[in-house]
C-alpha cells in the first residue's frame, strides 16, 4: 500500500526523502512524489512509475529546504498518472499532503464544504488539502482538527504548512504512521524501517492523534487538538531483514528463512514441552466452558492458513471452526456472541478488510484473538489477545516465511485448546508438540530437497496459458495456496479447485498438455485425489504430483512427483507449501517478472 514519509530539520532534504522512500517501495506502488519547503512556499516533483522516474526528475531540478514529505501512491481513486500522484498541493499553497487509505465520504465533502472549489485531480486526497486551507486561520493544529473531524474511512497523512517551514505534521487512524526523533532530525513514515539514521525514539500514531515534528521536538495531540503526552514505543528495524544478502530476490531469501520463521515463532509459544500463549489471556474456563464457535478470518494467504488448520481446531475443540474471507465476512451480517472466538489472521495487521471484521466482532461482543506478524501494528494494538509470528520483516509482496509462521501459531492454538478441553493428553500433547519442534529441520530438508524439482517443473509449466492446482480438504487448502503464489508472481492464470470438483465443470477447460498440479498429502483421500488426478490425465492433461515420502512409491513413475519430508498429517501443510513456493519463484524467473513487486499488487492492502 502507499507509503509516507516526513522529513523536518535535516540539510538537502530531498535526496533523503527519496532514500526513504526506496525503503518503501516494497509496500507496493505506481507513482511517486515529494515536496520541500524552504520558507517561501513549497516546492513539489512527481513521477509515474518506478523511483527511478522521479530520481531521474530531481537531477535536473533538485528541491532545496531542510523539510518536506514524499509518497509512493498505489492507485485507489484516479489512474496512476502525474496530476494524481501525491503530494497533492492546496488552491492557496498554504498546504502540501500525502495520504495512505481511503476517504470515503470525498466526493460529499467537495458536493457540500468544498462547492465551487476547482481540482486538479482525481483523488480523495487532493480535497483534504482544500478542506486545511478552508479551516485554516494562522493554526495549523486546530485546522488539521477540524478537517480531520469531517472526515470518514481511514487515513495517515504528512503534511506541511508553508507558513511553517520547519516542521511536518502528521495524523492517522486506521493507517500506520509513526514519529520519530534521530540524531539528525525528526521523521514521520509509514513504517519505522524507511528511517536508516539512528533512531533515539519513535511514536505509534493513531486514533485520530495529531503530531508535529521538528529538528529536535515531537508534540503530540488528541483528534481535538488538545496537546497530549505519549509514550515511545520500543520498535526495533532489524536492518538486514532490509537487504537480499546472497540471494537475487527477497523472496528466495525469506523462502530459505522458514526454518527459522517457524522456529522462533514455536520457541516463543512452547515451555517445557507444552504451548503456552503468553499474550493470550482468556481464562481456561472460556476454553472449557463457554467456547461455542471458532471463526478464522483473513484476506489471501492469511485466509489460506486458516482453512489449512480448520479441521485440527474442531478436533481440538469440538466447535464447528468457520474459515472467512475478511471482505465477504464484514458485510455477511455474521452470527457472532460472547461465546464466539474470533481469529483474525494478518502478517502486515494493516490488512482493511480484516480490520474492519475484527471491529465488527468487537462490537458484537465476540473474543477476539489475532495473529499477527507485526508488533505495534493496528490489528494487533485493537486485539485484548495476539499470538506474534516472529518470522521477521517481510519484503516480498508475495508471502512464504509469514505464512508457514502463522501455521506454526495456528498449530499451537489448536493444541492449547485441545489440552484445556481435555481432547490432549499430557503425553500426546508432548508427542504434537515435538513433532511441531521437528518442523524447522524438516522445512530445511524439504527446501534442500525439492528446489531442483521445482525448478524442472517450472520449465515445463512457465509457457502455460493455465494452470489447474488441486487437492481435497487441507490439500485443497495447500493448492489455494499454491496457485496464489504462482499466479500473483509469474501472471499466469493458476486456479485451485477442490479435486471432486473438477468433474462438475471445470474439467471441460482441461486441454492437451494442460498442466495440472495434483496435492497429495491426506492419507484418507489419497486414492479419490489420484483418482481425479487420472481424470484429467485422460484427458490430455500434463499432471505434476506433491506427496510426502511415505506415499511416493504409491504413485506411478510417469508423473513428475515432489515429494516433501514425513510429519504428522496436522503439520503436513507447512511441507507441502514449499515446493509450490519454489515452482512458483523459478516460473516467475523464467517469465522475466518482477518477483519481489509483482505489477498491481501490494504488500499491505491497507484499503478496502
Ligand atoms: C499473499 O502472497 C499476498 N501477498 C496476499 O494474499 C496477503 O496474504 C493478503 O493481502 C493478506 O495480507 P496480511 O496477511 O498482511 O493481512
Amino acid at each position: 500500500m502507499c507509503g509516507i514519509i516526513g522529513i523536518a530539520g535535516v540539510n538537502q532534504v530531498a535526496p533523503k526523502l527519496l532514500d526513504c522512500l526506496k525503503r518503501l517501495e516494497y509496500r507496493g506502488y505506481d507513482s511517486s512524489g515529494i515536496a520541500v519547503t524552504s520558507g517561501d512556499g513549497i516546492e513539489r516533483l512527481r513521477a509515474v512509475g518506478r523511483l527511478s522516474e522521479l530520481e531521474s526528475r530531481m537531477e535536473s531540478k533538485t528541491p532545496s529546504g531542510t523539510t518536506g514529505i514524499g509518497h509512493t501512491r498505489w492507485a485507489t481513486h484516479g489512474a496512476p498518472t502525474v496530476e494524481n500522484a501525491h503530494p497533492h498541493i492546496s488552491p492557496q499553497g498554504t498546504f502540501c499532503v500525502v495520504h495512505n487509505g481511503i476517504i470515503e465520504n470525498s466526493e460529499e465533502i467537495k458536493k457540500t464544504l468544498l462547492q465551487g472549489d476547482f481540482f486538479e485531480s482525481q483523488t480523495d486526497t487532493e480535497v483534504f488539502s482544500h478542506l486545511l486551507e478552508k479551516y485554516y486561520i494562522g493554526e495549523p493544529i486546530n485546522a488539521i482538527a477540524k478537517a480531520l473531524a469531517v472526515l470518514k474511512g481511514a487515513y495517515a497523512f504528512g503534511i506541511l504548512c508553508s507558513d511553517f517551514p520547519d516542521v511536518v505534521f502528521g495524523a492517522s487512524s486506521g493507517s500506520p504512521l509513526v514519529a520519530i526523533g534521530c540524531e539528525e532530525g525528526g521523521f514521520i513514515s509509514s513504517d519505522p524501517c524507511a528511517v536508516n539514521e539512528k533512531i533515539k525514539s519513535v511514536y505509534r500514531i493513531s486514533g485520530g492523534e495529531i503530531c508535529c515534528v521538528g529538528k529536535d521536538r515531537l508534540l503530540f495531540f488528541d483528534p481535538s487538538g488538545q496537546a497530549i503526552e505519549k509514550k515511545p514505543e520500543s520498535i526495533t528495524c532489524k536492518m538486514e531483514s532490509m537487504s537480499k544478502g546472497q540471494y537475487p530476490h527477497f523472496m528466495l531469501k525469506e523462502i530459505y528463512e522458514q526454518p527459522r520463521a517457524v522456529s522462533d515463532t514455536v520457541n516463543s509459544l512452547v515451555k517445557m514441552g507444552s504451548v503456552f500463549l503468553p499474550d493470550v489471556y482468556l481464562d481456561d474456563d472460556f476454553f472449557r466452558d463457554e467456547l461455542e464457535k471458532i471463526v478464522i478470518v483473513g484476506c489471501g494467504s492469511a485466509y489460506h492458513t486458516g482453512l489449512c488448520v480448520k479441521n485440527m481446531l474442531e478436533s481440538m475443540s469440538g466447535v464447528t471452526c468457520n474459515v472467512e474471507i475478511a471482505s465477504e465476512f464484514r458485510y455477511s451480517q455474521p452470527v457472532l456472541n460472547k461465546n464466539t472466538l474470533t481469529v483474525f489472521i494478518s502478517q502486515s495487521g494493516e490488512t482493511a478488510d480484516t480490520l474492519a471484521c475484527l471491529r465488527l466482532a468487537k462490537h458484537c461482543g465476540a473474543k477476539i484473538l489475532s495473529i499477527v506478524n507485526v508488533k505495534g501494528s493496528v490489528i494487533a494494538t485493537e486485539s485484548e489477545n495476539v499470538i506474534f509470528t516472529l518470522a521477521g520483516r517481510e519484503i516480498a509482496v508475495a508471502t512464504t516465511k509469514a505464512y508457514s509462521a502463522q501455521l506454526a501459531a495456528l498449530y499451537s492454538l489448536a493444541i492449547y485448546i485441545g489440552r484445556i478441553k481435555g481432547k490432549l493428553t499430557s503425553e500426546q500433547e508432548e508427542k504434537l508438540v515435538s513433532e511441531m519442534l521437528l518442523l524447522p529441520s524438516k522445512i530445511e530438508e524439504t527446501l534442500r530437497e525439492t528446489e531442483a524439482l521445482s525448478k524442472e517443473i517450472a520449465n515445463d509449466i512457465c509457457r502455460a496459458q493455465n494452470i489447474f492446482f488441486m487437492g481435497r480438504l487441507c490439500d485443497y487448502a495447500t493448492a489455494c495456496e499454491g496457485a496464489l503464489k504462482l499466479k500473483e508472481i509469474s501472471y499466469i492464470n493458476a486456479q485451485c479447485y477442490p479435486a471432486g470438483e473438477l468433474k462438475h465443470g471445470t474439467i471441460s477447460l482441461v486441454d492437451e498438455g494442460t498442466p495440472v498440479i495434483a496435492i497429495l498429502g491426506e492419507s484418507r483421500v489419497f486414492s479419490k485425489t489420484l483418482s481425479n488426478m487420472c481424470e484429467t490425465e485422460a484427458r490430455g492433461a500434463c499432471v505434476f504430483a506433491i506427496t510426502d515420502k511415505a506415499k511416493e512409491t504409491l504413485l506411478s513413475q510417469k508423473h513428475k512427483t515432489i515429494s516433501v519430508a514425513d510429519t504428522l498429517s496436522l503439520f503436513r501443510p507447512s511441507l507441502l507449501v514449499l515446493p509450490l513456493q519454489l515452482l512458483s519463484y523459478h516460473t516467475a524467473l523464467l517469465r522475466g517478472c518482477d518477483i519481489d513487486k509483482p505489477r498491481n499488487l501490494a504488500k499491505s492492502v491497507t484499503v478496502e
